[in-house]
């Protein structure tokens, strides 16, 4: 999915967009993850829309133990506007709360970044402030604002709510 047009689009926020450009680098970043999803440490799915490949969500932490796992998410351009990652996110959302017992769901995302904002709104989540320079990219640290959910909130909302 990550051809140039889509490469572009999610630079500006993904670092990955940028440093990971060949079948090699691909296949190591997602084998990654199939090794994280086989220690249930993390987990990545696909967002496919009439059959072709256009974004992808993801746990980028997920701590069974400690109660605690963050989703994150991107989509192609032309697969904006639909409500693709705010379903895809609250069936995860479901699943991390009620299959796995989690305590909070964890969503991060730059201060500028008001697509992203208005998904963890549309989940209900709350802002919780902002950690400075946390985030480590090609032109220098950024920070990312934390929103969460949690469980007790969740229960309050029920999994239907906002469909
Ligand atoms: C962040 C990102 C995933 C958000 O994508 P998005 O399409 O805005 O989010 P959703 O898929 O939830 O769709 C919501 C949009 O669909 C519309 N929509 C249509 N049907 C909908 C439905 N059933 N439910 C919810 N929204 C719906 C909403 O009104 C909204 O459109 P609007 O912003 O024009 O009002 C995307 O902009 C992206 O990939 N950005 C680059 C990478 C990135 O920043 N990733 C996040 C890093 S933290």
């Amino acid at each position: 999915m990550v051809n140039d047009e889509g490469r572009d689009h999610l630079a500006p926020w993904l670092p990955w967009a940028t440093s990971i450009n060949d079948v090699e680098e691909t296949r190591r970043w997602l084998k990654q993850f199939a090794e994280e999803q086989a220690k249930d440490r993390g987990r990545m799915y696909g967002i496919w829309l009439d059959g072709v490949l256009v974004g992808g969500v993801l746990f980028q932490v997920f701590r069974a133990r400690s109660g605690i796992c963050e989703v994150g998410a991107w989509l192609a351009p032309e697969a904006e506007g639909r409500g693709l990652v705010t379903a895809a996110v609250r069936r995860m959302v479901d699943w991390a709360f009620q299959e796995r017992g989690m305590a909070r769901v964890e969503w991060r995302t730059e201060p500028t970044n008001l697509r992203s904002i208005a998904v963890a709104k549309r989940l209900g989540m709350t802002r919780e402030g902002v950690l400075r320079d946390v985030f480590r990219f090609q032109d220098g640290r950024r920070d990312l604002e934390v929103w969460s959910l949690l469980a007790s909130e969740y229960r309050g909302q029920g999994p239907e709510q906002g469909r």
